[in-house]
């Protein structure tokens, strides 16, 4: 109702530009993506080729990366939001930048750049959107919109191509259970009110006394997600669920999605820097019989290749 009301209101002062406008202020939301620049530059060693299709670039942070580190290439960031699309335009004539921007839709990719013509195709961060915020079959949090997805990337993709995916991961065994103590007076408000606003699944708590709950390992984690990015972000993150696959159906996904003979050549996972530092004053995290554990991997690093001949497909 609240989501609602805000989009009344930016509705009414023709404050929205399209569906994709954040509720809060756009201009902190790309900033924001920007900082991250460090915990992204992993990216760039599997790059491959010239023409490289960063999807969804948000504040332009790979855009730059790309660009300064390989200077022989063509960096193009496709997005549907018409507000990143004019930031990054302002932000490319400001600072003389070489890559392009188009505005397009990740599920529709041969509508905006030819068949087999691109040498790498990135996803850094907005998979776990698409998933989120897009409805297919009147569902949102389906994974047919990440086979959409990864469809069309293959289909722009040369032979010899990588897609490169960086995103939320659950972690698995799925049947862990996580205990949470709050360090802070309001956390458990906070978890009893995400588990009534989170809009992915329910979310499945045993309250074991005033600060302390036991959940599913993946549902603690889709939560403390939220409590790290605190009050301000919380509007859009209950509508977003980071972690959609464990490492072994992203796996499945892609095998089923683009057939045995793509290529999965790096399949990694791990903790993203920043989590365990921000959350450890905040909460303690525990197996079930109440020993400290760390926190499980957050994201995932996939490096998908489309075979160059025939030989490769076999092999
Ligand atoms: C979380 S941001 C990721 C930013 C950037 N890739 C990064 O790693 O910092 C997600 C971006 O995807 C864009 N986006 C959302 N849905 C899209 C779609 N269907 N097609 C293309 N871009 C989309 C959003 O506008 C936003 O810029």
């Amino acid at each position: 109702l609240y989501d609602k009301a805000v989009l009344l209101l930016f509705d009414l002062f023709g404050l929205r530009r399209d569906a994709y406008d954040r509720f809060h202020n756009e201009e902190t939301y790309l900033t924001d993506m920007n900082q991250t620049a460090d915990f992204k530059r992993v990216i760039l060693d599997y790059v491959t080729g010239t023409r490289i299709l960063d999807i969804g670039p948000g504040g332009g942070v790979l855009l730059d990366l790309i660009e300064q580190e390989r200077p022989d290439s063509k960096p193009l960031g496709l997005d549907i939001s018409v507000n990143v699309i004019e930031a990054l335009k302002r932000k490319k004539q400001l600072e003389h930048r070489r890559w392009d921007v188009i505005k397009g839709d990740a599920l529709q990719l041969e509508e905006y750049v030819e068949t087999e013509s691109m040498d790498t195709v990135i996803f850094s961060s907005i998979l776990h959107e698409l998933y989120s915020y897009i409805e297919r079959d009147g569902k949102r949090f389906n994974s047919q919109t990440v086979e959409a997805a990864l469809h069309s990337a293959y289909r722009v993709l040369a032979p010899g191509g990588r897609i490169i995916i960086r995103d939320g991961i659950m972690t698995e065994p799925v049947e862990q259970r996580r205990r949470i103590r709050f360090l802070e007076p309001d956390g458990m408000e906070w978890l009893l009110r995400y588990a009534q606003d989170f809009a992915g699944r329910p979310i499945e708590i045993e309250r074991i006394g005033e600060h302390e709950a036991v959940l599913p390992v993946n549902d603690a984690m889709e939560f403390l997600y939220t409590y790290t990015w605190g009050a301000e972000a919380y509007v859009h993150e209950v509508q977003e669920q980071f972690g959609y696959f464990t490492p072994s159906q992203y796996e499945e996904c892609i095998r089923n999605t683009l057939g045995p003979q793509a290529i999965i050549r790096l399949s990694r996972h791990y903790l993203q820097e920043g989590y365990a530092e921000a959350l450890s004053s905040r909460v303690e995290f525990m197996d079930e019989q109440g020993q400290p554990v760390p926190l499980p991997d957050s994201t995932c690093l996939i490096v998908i290749e489309k075979p160059n001949n025939r030989d490769e497909a076999t092999k």
